[in-house]
């Protein structure tokens, strides 16, 4: 038993019912940085029967939790909120060691999840119930009276993927939490340390014990049985289409929220402002290397237009910053070797296959620099592959009905971009297009925090975004309440 997150040889630990544990397994696993290879830690590679106890534990304290008033639970995810703003630098610094993630970006990482947390509470404080008279209903009397409020549904399991092992956490533990749910968080491997502090800050922030324990270990080898525990309520889940698949196939009838991979395409249109659509095409594309599910995964643009836009994309793709996360590099090393070979994999393959490279395919270990393909053609796997990476094709169309034709070829549907100057087309494009969300004149990106957000097809199942996971984790239930009339007999 530890009382601390981590130990001087730093040895990370589990929060399992308010206190920082070791696994009797003894197994631990190391973490390195894709920065420069250093080891960053080690986290506990948890047993069966740990799980068992970590789960069964947020089962015995869930009564209480759900009692404790709404405003109660909101304070304490203030104090966490200003705990993670405290400690801001800091979790930032792990951030950028443990997943390559600029500096830049790490920080606002932590600071958007503060926000995310307090505006959760808020949210959180004004859910209301609802009273539905029976008189609304042909045949129906006044009399009858439908008396509903949201319950939770009990103990959530959280699965966050490495790119956002912070914010993709709380997206998950804070709607969980204040719907009155306790839960289980399952972080990725790479990605761990920076999770763990978060649940410390839960835990500094008075959190109860038991209402948010920590689950470490390989997804390959404890997640089945996770994902399948009789004691688990719903399954939220942000990662890969084959493993987000792999868990609805297992689960059953758990109702999960799934948030999966992406092939996000920006059209251009004739009368777009080409600079602006490069501007933010590049942004959209390459930062943090392409690592975000709503990357701008392709270009879909008239041949008549792709000359200039492919002129304005080179320069600015040219000038982005390659190297170092710790100096605010946009493009930085892929998370692993495997992924850079399956990024160059794609590369290769459509450079043989007759596209043309724009700029880019330089290679240093798990550093790709960022790749711009012109004349990608859908035979093509890059056409249609995810490839968080640093590399973006473009491919020509002859019109914008071919453009949407392509676009919906996908079988992902996240989000979309429509860069033009035209309402109406943008509006005849988007209400074409199938997926969650449609950008118009912007990247595609998730934020702000409590818009909708969800893919349709293999992109996911349900929707994330403040108001909607709560609405996701809890579930109405109704008294019928039935007067009589006190002046019968
Ligand atoms: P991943 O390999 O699917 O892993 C995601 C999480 O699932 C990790 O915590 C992983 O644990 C765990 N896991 C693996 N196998 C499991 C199993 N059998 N049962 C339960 N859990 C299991 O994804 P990733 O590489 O971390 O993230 C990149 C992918 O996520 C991309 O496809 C990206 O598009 C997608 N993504 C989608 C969104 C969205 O909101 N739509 C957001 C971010 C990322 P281990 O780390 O221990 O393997
Ligand atoms: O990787 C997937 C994330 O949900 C993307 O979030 O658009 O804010 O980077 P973001």
């Amino acid at each position: 038993m530890f009382r601390k997150l981590c130990n001087d040889r730093k040895v990370y630990h589990n929060l399992y019912d308010g206190e920082w544990v070791s696994s009797e397994s003894g197994e631990l696993i190391e973490i390195f940085s894709p920065v420069d290879g250093s080891s960053l830690g080690k986290i506990q590679s948890m047993t069966r029967d740990e799980v068992d106890r970590a789960i069964r534990s947020t089962k015995n304290n869930l009564e209480t939790w759900a009692q404790m008033p709404i405003f109660e639970r909101a304070n304490i995810f203030y104090r966490t909120a200003d705990i993670l703003e405290e400690q801001a630098e800091h979790i930032a610094k792990i951030l950028v060691m443990e997943i390559a993630k600029d500096h830049k970006s790490a920080l606002s990482e932590v600071t958007r999840t503060a926000d995310l947390l307090r505006y959760t509470a808020d949210v959180g404080k004004s859910m209301e119930g609802e009273a539905i008279s029976g008189e609304n209903f042909p045949g129906g009397t006044r009399s009858k009276m439908s008396y509903v409020t949201r319950v939770p549904l009990g103990t959530v399991l959280a699965i966050s993927p490495f790119n956002y092992p912070v914010n993709l956490s709380v997206s998950k533990i804070a709607p969980a939490l204040i719907g009155g749910n306790a839960v289980i968080l399952k972080p990725p491997t790479q990605g761990a340390l920076s999770a763990l502090h978060l649940a410390q800050a839960f835990n500094n922030a008075g959190l109860p014990k038991g209402i948010l324990n920590t689950v470490t270990g390989r997804g390959s080898e404890i997640g089945d049985y996770i994902v399948t525990h009789p004691d688990i309520q719903f399954i939220n889940f942000t990662g890969s289409t084959q493993v987000g698949r792999h868990i609805s196939q297992l689960a059953g009838m758990i109702p999960m929220l799934l948030e999966l991979g992406g092939k996000d395409a920006a059209i251009v249109l004739d009368d777009a402002d080409l600079d602006f659509a490069a501007e933010n095409i590049v942004a959209g594309a390459y930062s943090y290397s392409g690592q975000r599910c709503t990357a701008v995964k392709r270009i879909l643009v008239p041949d008549t237009l792709a000359d200039r836009l492919v002129e304005r994309l080179k320069p600015r793709i040219e000038a982005l910053e390659v190297g170092d996360p710790r100096e605010d590099s946009v493009i930085v090393p892929l998370i692993d070797q495997k992924s850079a070979d399956f990024v160059q994999g794609l590369v290769d393959s459509a450079l043989r296959q007759g596209a043309t490279l724009v700029t880019g395919n330089r290679r240093e270990g798990n550093l790709l620099y960022p790749t711009l393909l012109d004349h990608v053609t859908t035979e093509m796997d890059i056409a249609w592959e995810e490839p968080f990476g640093p590399v973006l094709p473009v491919i020509r169309v002859k019109d914008l009905d071919e453009a949407i034709d392509i676009a919906n070829r996908s079988e992902y549907g996240l989000q979309s971009s429509v860069f033009t100057r035209d309402i109406n087309r943008a509006f005849y494009i988007a209400n074409h297009l199938e997926v969650g969300t449609v950008q118009i004149n912007n990247k595609t990106e998730r934020g702000p925090d409590h818009f909708p957000f969800l893919g349709v097809k293999a992109s996911g199942m349900g929707t994330q975004g403040v108001k909607y996971s709560i609405e996701a984790m809890t579930r109405p239930k109704a008294v019928v309440i039935n007067l009589a009339d006190p002046k019968a007999e």
